[in-house]
């Protein structure tokens, strides 16, 4: 497995209204310290997870509280795509959410598979994107990413802010579900957004060591 871990990708739902405090700009490695809890729908988000994670999410979709939603590709994987460097074969996109970098990511030599766990994120998510000129290259599936047991396994998998939304008791399962679920000479491509010193989540407090 090839990890690589891209620190500094712009992440709205953290940045728009995240005020840095003094001093984090030089303290990468351990986490930037900014309260994403400062931006209200971030706060608003949380109040959603009051149960079952599973349950929060499904809420956050029904009440339109998604403050990650770009709205658009990630702008990484639009520049990786042009670039040609990503691995082609199978990929895969979990919690895809409205499914911007599952479509970006789609064509005849890379079939992308997005999943969410939200039903109401993955009908949304093939709402707008089932008359592409590259639907036959992608698809949604409403599905855990813990639970889910592929076919195949993926050459690709791309994990934007999924990793730094579950709760950090989750993140072994985590990797040993990435583990699983991707071929011995795939790619792991994780953006992360570093954020220490806060309280609760999503998203949650990460260091790069994680
Ligand atoms: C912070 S959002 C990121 C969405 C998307 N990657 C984006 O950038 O627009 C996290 C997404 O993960 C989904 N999710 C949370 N837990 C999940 C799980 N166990 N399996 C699959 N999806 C999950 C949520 O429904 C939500 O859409």
């Amino acid at each position: 497995m090839r990890a690589l871990s891209r620190v500094g990708e712009p992440v709205r739902w953290l940045a728009s209204r995240a005020r840095p405090r003094r001093g984090m700009g030089s303290s990468a490695a351990a986490g930037g310290r900014r309260d994403p809890g400062e931006n209200p729908k971030v706060g608003r988000l949380r109040e959603l997870f009051t149960g079952d994670a599973a349950d929060g999410w499904e809420k956050s979709w029904e009440f339109g509280v998604t403050p990650w939603d770009l709205g658009k590709p990630t702008p990484v994987i639009e520049h990786l795509v042009r670039s040609g460097t990503l691995p082609k074969g199978r990929a895969l996109v979990p919690g895809c959410g409205m499914g911007y970098d599952v479509v970006a990511l789609a064509c005849p030599e890379r079939f992308v598979v997005g999943l969410d766990v939200s039903d109401l994120a993955i009908k949304k998510a093939k709402q707008w994107s089932s008359s592409l000129p590259n639907a036959d290259y992608f698809t949604f599936l409403a599905e855990d990413f813990f639970k889910w047991i592929p076919s195949e396994q993926f050459d690709l998998i791309f994990d934007y802010t999924f990793f730094c939304a579950l709760d950090p008791s989750l993140r072994v399962a985590w990797a040993e579900t990435v583990n699983r679920l991707l071929k011995p000479d795939g790619e792991l491509l994780t953006l992360i957004y570093l954020i220490s010193d806060q309280e609760g989540g999503p998203p949650y407090n990460n260091t790069v060591a994680e």
